[in-house]
């Protein structure tokens, strides 16, 4: 099978098991450059696990995982952190360091994987830092910052590399209903003014409603709908459905 020069992530008929238990099972799906993906299912069925795999934290048992047309199965560990350097991700509790000001957080992988120079740094930060609505707030530490702010400043921290492909893992989840929509904006710009392409893990129906191109549902390690918010809504598949449903 070919691959389309468009497909940002694609899994061909990905498993992963721990132990005896069945995370994935024969997952295919794809996702298209510029394109939001909305990840659904009840906890613990293989959500974060899918962000992993395409992060290459984590080795299906067998299938294809492809990255921005790059098989990740044949890749070494070099090859595979240019990989990384494409994707943006947005832990599911923003992981910030908490001994470091946001400039610094943000500084962090600047430093490490970019050649840019210290005023090309603090240029990126105030521009990602201003995008996110967190421009005044360069100099405070993450135990300063509300839970909005938070997974804004994790967001900006996914974002300073410029990500092709942008991982949020529950982006929303915890933020009250306008925090969560102003996430929900910050993601869709994203999409809008750099073509990136987004898979969001979320258990918000109405975000996913607001900003998917394509919703996909597992549940119980099995993909049981994958197609437009209409197609799904219109699933055969009961959990699918009730999940989508407003
Ligand atoms: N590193 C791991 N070792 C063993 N089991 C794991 C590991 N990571 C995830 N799991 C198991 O895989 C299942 C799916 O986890 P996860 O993808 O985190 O679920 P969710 O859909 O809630 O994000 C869970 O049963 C979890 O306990
Ligand atoms: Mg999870």
């Amino acid at each position: 099978m070919t691959i389309s020069p468009n497909i940002a992530v694609q899994f061909k008929n990905v498993t992963k098991a721990f132990g005896e238990k069945r995370v994935l099972n024969d997952v295919s799906l794809h996702l298209e450059q510029g394109q939001v993906l909305c990840l659904l299912g009840r906890s613990g069925t293989g959500k974060s696990v899918t962000l992993k795999i395409i992060m290459a934290l984590m080795r299906p048992d067998s299938g294809e995982v492809w990255v921005d047309h790059e098989n990740l199965a044949g890749l070494s560990e070099r090859g595979l952190s240019a990989v990384r350097k494409k994707l943006g991700y947005l832990f599911q509790d923003a992981a910030l360091f908490d001994s470091l000001t946001l400039y610094e957080n943000l500084a962090l992988p600047l430093k490490r994987l970019t050649n840019k120079s210290k005023e090309e740094i603090d240029d990126k930060i105030h521009h990602v830092l201003l995008a996110v609505g967190l421009g005044s707030d360069s100099a405070k530490y993450p135990s300063a910052l509300s839970g909005g702010m938070r997974k804004r400043a994790g967001l900006a921290r996914a974002l300073v590399l410029d990500p092709k492909i942008l991982l949020a893992d529950e982006p929303s989840s915890g933020l009250d209903r306008i925090t969560a929509s102003e996430i929900d904006e910050l993601l869709l710009r994203c999409k809008e003014q750099h073509g990136t392409a987004l898979i969001v893990v979320t258990h918000d129906v109405h975000g996913t409603r607001r900003i998917a191109d394509r919703v996909a549902v597992l549940d119980r390690g099995d993909l049981v709908a994958f197609g437009s918010v209409e197609e799904v809504a219109q699933s055969e598949n009961d959990v699918a459905r009730r999940l989508i449903a407003e």
